[in-house]
């Protein structure tokens, strides 16, 4: 962590840190308004989170990450420029969407190029696998949108099928989504970029009346 991100973390201290609870979190009390909130699973350092925020002032952004590096940086950028309308969970995201999100309570989820674990025998880590979609799934508001972005080949294709597969969901794309053009570049695509590696986008939606 640099001295700044460090300054800014505070041990963990920040007001802009929401401390895991295993009971369910009272957005209106967390923000300050009723604002729809979207969720980001593992901002890495921000950068993505921070520029949506700034202008999407009319949202609330509630940033789940474990890499204390990261969660400096973004305490630090939210400071720099007066960010209003994210807090931070320091915990694991599988324990958070199950205990403390509420269900039918967001208004989007994020994830933005989740640890690929490309080795065979370490796929077993990865975030995205059965009961973690259907519980992301049962986490988003009718009408709300779910975006997996993730630049390994294998794991996009099984993130589609699998969320292809809840009757919940409806995919307004035929398969991969265009890339939405509102959406920042984040610190771990441009990594890839950089070694040319294509980038795949899933943006499905909860269907209404369900
Ligand atoms: C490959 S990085 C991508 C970071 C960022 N989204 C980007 O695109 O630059 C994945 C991030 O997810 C975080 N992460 C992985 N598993 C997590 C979990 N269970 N709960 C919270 N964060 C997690 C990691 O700490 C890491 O920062």
């Amino acid at each position: 962590m640099s001295r700044a991100q460090s300054r800014a973390y505070g041990e963990g201290a920040s007001p802009l840190i929401v401390p895991y609870e295993a009971s369910p979190l009272h957005f209106t009390s967390i923000f300050g308004n009723d604002h729809p909130v979207t969720v980001e699973i593992g901002f890495g350092m921000g950068g993505a989170t921070a520029s949506l925020a700034r202008t999407n002032p009319e949202k609330n952004y509630l940033g789940i990450e474990v890499f204390k590096a990261g969660i400096g940086k973004l305490l630090w950028e939210i400071r720099k420029q007066g960010l209003s309308n994210i807090r931070i969970m320091e915990h694991d995201a599988v324990e958070v969407l199950e205990h403390s999100i509420p269900a039918q309570s967001l208004g989007a989820l994020h994830i933005f190029f989740p640890d690929p674990w490309p080795k065979k025998r370490h796929q077993k880590r990865r975030l995205i696998q059965g009961p973690f979609a259907e519980l992301m799934a049962s986490r988003l508001r009718a009408g709300a949108y779910l975006y997996v972005v993730s630049d390994w080949e294998d794991y996009a294709k099984k993130t589609l099928e699998l969320l292809s597969a809840l009757p919940e969901l409806e995919n307004p794309y035929p398969g991969f989504a265009e890339p939405l053009e509102w959406r920042p570049r984040t610190k771990f695509e441009k990594k890839g970029l950089e070694k040319n590696h294509r980038v795949y986008e899933i943006y499905l939606r909860k269907r209404k009346g369900i």
